[in-house]
Order: C-alpha cells, then sequence, then structure tokens
C-alpha cells in the first residue's frame, strides 16, 4: 500500500482519456485500487479517479452519498469500466470541488438521476440507479476518466473560485442548468472529489 501522489489540473494526465481495464483481477490493478484507497482515506475526500493518481486505467473509487445513516459507516465503491446513461433530462446545479483543484469550488449543473453499469474489483457486472448528490458524485468521477473536469462542465464561471472566498455565497441562480430547469439547490457536502 502507499500514498499516491494528486495530478493537479493542468498536468497531461487529467486531460486524457484513461483506457479500459481488462482484467480487474490482475494484480496491477487490485495494487491500485488498495494504494487509490489509501491515498483517498489520507486526504479526506469522497471520491478518486485512476487519472488523478497518474494511471490512465478506468478506475474509480467513491464513497456512496447516503448509503448509510451514520457519517461514519460510509461504504467504499469501486467502479471499473463504469458507463453512466442519464435517465432523465432533467440537471440542476450544486456545488463541487475536486482534489485536483484544491482550494477551489464551483457551481456545476448535472443529471439529477442516472444508471450506472460497470465491473467490481472481482470482475462481476453491476448495475444501479443513483438520484442527487450520488449521482452528480458518479458524474464528476467518471468525467475524470474521459478528461474531463468539473470547470469543464461549469455553465457560469461567476460561480467558480476558491472555496474559502465562495463560502456564504447563495446557491447559484435558477436557469443555469442545461436545460434550464435546475431548482438551484445546493447539494455540497464540502468534500473533494
Ligand atoms: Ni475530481
Amino acid at each position: 500500500m502507499a500514498i499516491l501522489k494528486i495530478a493537479r489540473m493542468g498536468h497531461p494526465v487529467l486531460q486524457q482519456k484513461a483506457e479500459d481495464v481488462g482484467d480487474p483481477s490482475a494484480p496491477e490493478i487490485q495494487r491500485l485500487i488498495n494504494d487509490m484507497n489509501e491515498t483517498l482515506d489520507d486526504v479526506g475526500g469522497i471520491g478518486l479517479a485512476a487519472p488523478q493518481v497518474h494511471e490512465r486505467h478506468r478506475v474509480v473509487i467513491y464513497y456512496e452519498p447516503g448509503r448509510t445513516d451514520e457519517e461514519d459507516a460510509k461504504e467504499l465503491t469501486v467502479l471499473i469500466n463504469p458507463i453512466i446513461e442519464p435517465l432523465e433530462d432533467e440537471a440542476e446545479v450544486g456545488w463541487e470541488s475536486c482534489l485536483s483543484l484544491p482550494g477551489l469550488t464551483g457551481a456545476v449543473p448535472r443529471y439529477t438521476h442516472i444508471r450506472y453499469t460497470g465491473l467490481t474489483p472481482e470482475g462481476d457486472a453491476f448495475e444501479r440507479e443513483a438520484h442527487g448528490f450520488h449521482a452528480r458524485v458518479l458524474q464528476h468521477e467518471c468525467d475524470h476518466l474521459d478528461g474531463v473536469l468539473y470547470p469543464m462542465r461549469m455553465s457560469n464561471m461567476a460561480y467558480f473560485g476558491f472555496t474559502e472566498e465562495m463560502r456564504g455565497r447563495g446557491a447559484p441562480a435558477r436557469g443555469e442548468g442545461p436545460d434550464g430547469d435546475d431548482d438551484g439547490e445546493q447539494e455540497d457536502e464540502g468534500e473533494e472529489q
């Protein structure tokens, strides 16, 4: 196990498309998952994608929001070769932050209801649905696999800035979502992804 260095915005590894994992049980993939787990626990974020630790594999890990009632009992999910499909056109704008953009935050429109599929570390296929903040985390993490960082998804850069400066800013104005019908709800949990 090792704590890995996290790439910051501007590093080319964050702009490249990651490659599908052929064999999730391969030792280098299992080692990567363990190291990503340790790295995420060390920095205290909510999710991490392999390109953020300089590895071009389609692997993300995240703590599923709202999975349990107890704050300390969050369950880590490992997702390999994930594919996201929006189930509704509805999107909403919410605050996001990212371990690759330390100290910054921005309001990002995301689909509110998605289905996602992928492989477990054991190589089993799985499928889940996600709503709200859970769906937001998935879209943020999977974007990393395609070289997309959250500012590239923003519709109004007035809502991008340093977290310390943005604190106390209200929710983004209505109509910022891609389809203009977001409810402006602020969902950020203050954890970086
Ligand atoms: Ni991120």
